[in-house]
């Protein structure tokens, strides 16, 4: 164990590194960024029955469910699609309206999720054409979906998912931008420079990993006896909040909530006190003055803030207890690069905290039973 460890102390530490790898991985032989092309047969075999789709249903559990929202505001945004985005466990027994007209999309890292699994095949029933993103070569969910692309992020045995989640951003991603060229809704000069900065993701991955590890490490120390945690995020960050705050859950067992900034002052601000750490993801592009004053408002109550920021970010930074510093992407690939400060995060309060992070009580690396 300890050789396929690698010489990281967890599973979870050394996927977490291995995410410049696997997003490449996931990227190779189908991001063409010289002759311009996004080669994905999957789609291109299907994409009259994408094109033609009335909607995208994204069906989905835990942080697959997370990129799965990801994937809607990607899809929507680049492709103009409509996109609806379900628990699968929901879907499955709320008798939903499904017709031939639509597209569903199951994303599922295992590929044997018992839930995302039936309301597969309910979908499929009712005619619709079903795709899927697993990361399991021919596992259940691949074999009985009519057509898919696998995340190539490799095995992943930390039972808290990571490289895979970043893998599954990377070929919604990829979708997103393939169908917008394909259907007219994203000019080729976008598409270009969209496609070159895709494909300079690993690097910056690299470089956050470099960057924020020792720092991400120190900020820990602070908040292993924390018993709460909100996270904060917009648009593409919402999610990502969301995910940063399964991450600490699972594996630390400090409770944390993901929320849209912007819904906090309907509820969450009652709980922010100086005892409350609130990680707030910031970057300069996706409404970053709107998050200024969501800042202004917790520190007025005296909430310790985490940052996620921008190279050089000044506004932000100057108010928070804390700052991490991330290179700038367009909107998009923001939740891929803001995501693993937070991994890291979420990590270290759990090692310092002396949980069994790589599995941690009462999960499971797949969940095959309902
Ligand atoms: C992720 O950290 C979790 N362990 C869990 O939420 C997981 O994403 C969920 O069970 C779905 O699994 P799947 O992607 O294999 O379908």
């Amino acid at each position: 164990e300890q050789i396929e460890k690698g010489g990281y102390e967890h599973f979870m530490l050394k996927e977490i590194f291995e995410q410049p790898k696997s997003i490449h991985d996931t990227m190779r032989g189908r991001l063409l960024v010289d002759e311009g092309v996004i080669k994905m047969a999957g789609i291109w075999d299907h994409v009259e029955r994408f094109k033609n789709a009335n909607r995208i249903i994204i069906i989905a559990c835990g942080t697959s469910w997370h990129a799965g929202l990801i994937g809607e505001y990607l899809i929507e945004e680049y492709a103009r699609i409509p996109v609806e985005v379900e628990y699968a466990s929901e879907f499955r027994y709320r008798n939903p309206i499904i017709t031939d007209k639509d597209v569903v999309i199951a994303i599922s890292q295992s590929g044997e999720t018992a839930d995302t699994m039936a309301a597969l095949k309910l979908a499929k029933e009712k005619g619709a054409f079903i795709y899927g993103i697993c990361n399991v070569v021919d596992s259940s969910i691949a074999r009985i979906t009519d057509a898919g692309s696998y995340t190539h992020a490799g095995p992943e045995i930390g039972v808290a998912s990571t490289k895979a989640f970043t893998a599954q951003l990377t070929i919604l991603t990829l979708i997103a931008f393939k169908l917008g060229k394909h259907n007219g809704n994203l000019g080729n000069a976008d598409f270009m420079s969209l496609i070159a900065e895709l494909d300079a993701i690993p690097k910056k991955i690299e470089e956050v990993l470099n960057t924020t590890h020792e720092l991400v490490q120190n900020i820990a120390k602070d908040f292993v006896n924390a018993t709460n945690f909100l996270y904060l995020g917009r648009g593409y960050n919402y999610p990502a909040a969301l995910e940063g705050a399964l991450k600490l859950k699972e594996i630390s067992y400090i409770h944390a909530e993901g929320y849209p900034a912007a819904e906090m002052k309907h509820g969450p601000i009652a709980l922010i006190d100086e005892n409350m750490p609130i990680v707030i993801i910031a970057p300069k592009k996706g409404h970053y003055d709107k998050i200024v004053s969501n800042v202004q408002e917790i520190k007025a109550r005296k909430g310790k803030v985490i940052a996620v920021v921008n190279k050089g970010d000044q506004q932000v930074s100057a108010m928070a207890d804390y700052v991490i510093e991330i290179p700038e992407t367009s909107e998009c690939f923001s939740p891929i690069v803001a995501s693993v400060p937070l991994q890291l995060l979420a990590y270290y309060i759990a090692v310092y905290r002396g949980a069994n992070v790589d599995q941690p009580r009462n999960l499971a690396k797949s969940v095959t039973v309902e």
